[in-house]
């Protein structure tokens, strides 16, 4: 394997090649080699096409192999039958990116094309992007190498796109919305590059102010977590991602499997990277604009100024939707408002100068709160009125931002007729934080401060390892051996209770008794209460076998329990070779949680907390993570659990034992994690008692990867 090339060299390539450059005008070839030329590329230029001569007044060569240059970037841009030979030639030359534009590979089940192209470059040292892609645009060196509108503006907004098309859409949509593009590339069929070595590009890419990834499927979650969690504490990223598939969820066994919907763990882990979901394309658009051109507020507390109640209303609404505190110092806001406000209107928060306020009282008002350092926020409001000028209006807010909008941020939305339409899509090209709805406006400054509240969150330690939480992990290998050696892929109830047992997570004692005398000796041995279940690797589904008694109390009911266990496992599996019958301890009541870890098909090892018994499928109030994580994440995914009141205590019952509950979370990640023959764990119920009383796990089921 050669020398991976810098990841520079495909965002500011100082050379770059067409390969199926052309000078007819509706290929692709001759689009991408145009856009190239017409956007002013800083580099030198090769177009590649096997009739020579002259494309678009550039020389054009036969071959790469006649060029006397380093090649940074090639575009490929001819048939799939003939892309093999084109690469083969580009990575013996020593191209360092080859973007591969062309389509016909793993997208339509050539997988084993596709692989022999990124075998053949990785030998030397060539990367591929895409295949199935629409080239790459980076401002950096002025480089539209793509199929999509020449004319795209420049600024400092990124987007990594998978779709191709919606790539090229987003190129015009941008245009339209004023946004200016940093880069814009898609990854395609993500053969080689994926979007993870993009992102880590534009995390130091001074250019680039805010982040916007299109994601239909991710393939390498393990690797993409880590970097978003890093781009994240320096710039915002904006993900929006569509193709919720079920597929990984239904193939997966245990509950933990049928929970893990694949968007509902998406969700979870973009939140745990500090990513910022939007549900449109318009809405992620809309918000790398705004985070990209603002500063971080300096505190939390927002005021709405507004001349209509109902808009003060829906803006206050929206607040309480996309977390945006509002300022509620009565004295200060009367203070600072009472020159703005009539007698009829409100220095309350929002801030009411009446239907009669002309553009002099709304500047007043603005001023007013640019000018208090414990305002920190801006939401302003307006409905049309015979008192407001279109010409005044765009003056007036045009001006404050170019006054405040640096240091203070402010969002706008007026709502009215031409007149006011006009106004805005007149503002938004001159910058100023405008909207046409009250929630797009209050959502915009919500996603600012849900990147500051990143930016300061307290880094978390997620260096755990099986060890440091004093997981017994030779134990654990040594009941695995033994599950292998008997050619299962699941663990029976004693081989689970004797994992937790080397995890150092409580399960009720227990014993195996093989007749009745030695089951009541067992009971006695533990204790009244007792339950019994049967052991047989054939019976999984012990209750609907009738295999398993609960609350025995006496002799007479073991041994009555033992031989109706006996007699209904035989009748519900004739077969089943039957071990013997478990006592086991009958716990007391206590909040039932559950815990699980799983190999997710995306994200690699993933853990589920939530609300745990027999309603966790119908209650689906679970939180996700990807593993590692630390004690503050594990803590986080504790309380956004909409149980999570339950276990702080309701009606004056005390706050269970959360600590112990973080720390079976990250017991269970941490043993997927290390011990890599395990693909499931599931906990339910992990019963929770009162703070400092522990938990209790009742159930443990695990499973094993298939042997390769
Ligand atoms: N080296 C250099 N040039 C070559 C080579 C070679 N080895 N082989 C052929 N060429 C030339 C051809 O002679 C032709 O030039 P000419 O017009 O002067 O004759 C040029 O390269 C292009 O070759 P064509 O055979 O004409 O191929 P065409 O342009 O029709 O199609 C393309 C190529 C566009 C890559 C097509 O195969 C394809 O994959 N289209 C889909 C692209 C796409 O949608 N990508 C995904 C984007 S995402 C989305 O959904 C939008």
């Amino acid at each position: 394997m050669a020398e991976k090339p810098d990841i520079k060299f495909m965002f500011e390539p100082r050379s770059v090649a067409v390969i199926g450059a052309s000078s007819k005008q509706e290929k692709i070839g001759y689009k991408v080699l145009r856009n190239i030329v017409g956007g002013g590329f800083q580099g030198r230029i090769y177009p590649i096409n096997p009739g020579g001569g002259m494309i678009l007044d550039k020389v054009a060569f036969k071959s790469v192999d006649e060029i006397d240059d380093e090649i940074d970037l090639g575009i490929v841009s001819i048939p799939a039958k003939y892309t093999f030979d084109a690469v083969k030639e580009c990575a013996d030359k020593g191209v360092k990116y080859l973007a591969i534009i062309t389509s016909g590979f793993s997208e339509v089940g050539k997988i084993k094309e596709e692989q022999e192209i990124v075998d053949y470059c990785a030998e030397r040292g060539t990367r591929v992007i895409g295949p199935n892609i629409i080239g790459v645009y980076t401002s950096a060196v002025s480089l539209n190498a793509t199929f999509g509108p020449r004319d795209v503006n420049t600024g400092n907004v990124a987007i990594i796109t998978q779709s191709g098309a919606l790539g090229i859409a987003m190129m015009g949509k941008t245009k339209v919305m004023n946004i200016g593009l940093s880069a814009l590339v898609s990854c395609g069929n993500k053969a080689d590059v994926d979007e993870a070595e993009m992102l880590e590009y534009l995390i130091d890419d001074d250019s680039t102010r805010a982040i916007m990834m299109y994601i239909e499927g991710v393939k390498n979650g393990d690797r993409l977590v880590p970097v978003l969690k890093r781009a994240t504490r320096k710039k915002p990223v904006v993900v929006i991602k569509s193709g919720s598939s079920k597929r990984g969820a239904v193939a997966a066994a245990s509950h933990t499997g049928s929970l893990a919907g694949s968007d509902a763990v998406f969700s979870d882990i973009m939140a745990q990277c500090g990513v910022i979901r939007a549900e449109s394309i318009d809405e992620a658009l809309r918000w790398c604009k705004y985070l990209a051109s603002s500063s971080e507020p300096c505190g939390k507390n927002a005021v709405i100024i507004t001349n209509g109640g109902g808009m003060g209303v829906l803006a206050t609404d929206a607040c309480e939707k996309y977390n945006v505190q509002l300022y509620d110092d009565l004295d200060v806001l009367k203070k600072a408002f009472a020159m703005s406000v009539p007698e009829f209107g409100s220095t309350k928060n929002p801030v009411d100068i009446t239907g009669q306020a002309t553009l002099d009282d709304y500047e007043n008002a603005l001023e007013a709160a640019a000018a208090r350092d414990d305002i920190h926020s801006i939401i302003c409001l307006g409905c049309e009125t015979a008192t407001m000028d279109a010409e005044r209006l765009l003056v007036s807010l045009d001006k404050f931002n170019r006054k405040h909008g640096k240091v203070k941020p402010a969002v706008f939305s007026f709502f009215g007729g031409a007149m006011i339409e006009n106004a805005i899509s007149n503002l938004m090209t001159r910058g100023v934080p405008i909207f046409y709805d009250v929630y797009e406006a209050v959502g915009a400054l919500g996603v600012l401060y849900e990147f500051s509240r990143t930016l300061h969150r307290e880094p978390d330690d997620d260096n755990v390892t099986a060890e440091s939480l004093g997981v017994d992990v030779p134990a654990i290998e040594e009941i695995i051996k033994k599950v292998r050696a008997d050619n299962r892929l699941f663990l029976l109830s004693y081989e689970s209770a004797a994992l937790m047992s080397a995890a150092g997570i409580r399960m009720p004692q227990n014993a195996i008794a093989h007749n009745s005398e030695e089951a009541v000796r067992a009971a006695e041995q533990i204790g009244y209460p007792v339950v019994m279940k049967v052991v047989s690797k054939d019976i999984i589904h012990k209750s609907d076998a009738g295999g398993v008694a609960l609350d025995l109390l006496n002799t007479k009911e073991v041994e009555d329990a033992y031989d109706a266990i006996m007699y209904n496992c035989k009748k519900y599996k004739s077969d089943a070779l039957i071990e013997g019958v478990e006592i086991a301890e009958q716990v007391k009541p206590g909040t039932e949680t559950i815990i699980g870890a799983r190999i997710d098909h995306s994200f690699g090892p993933t853990v589920m907390f939530g609300l745990g018994g027999i309603y966790v499928e119908v209650m689906k109030d679970v939180a996700f993570r990807a593993f590692p994580l630390g004690r503050k994440e594990a803590l986080a995914m504790i309380s956004e659990i909409k149980s999570y009141p339950l276990l702080l205590g309701v009606r004056g019952e005390k706050r269970k034992d959360i600590n112990l509950l973080v720390d079976a979370i990250l017991k269970v990640g941490a043993i997927l994690y290390s011990i890599k023959d395990i693909s499931d764990i599931e906990i339910n119920p992990l019963i929770a008692y009162d703070e400092g009383d522990g938990a209790i796990a009742l159930d443990a089921r695990i499973l094993l990867k298939p042997q390769q």
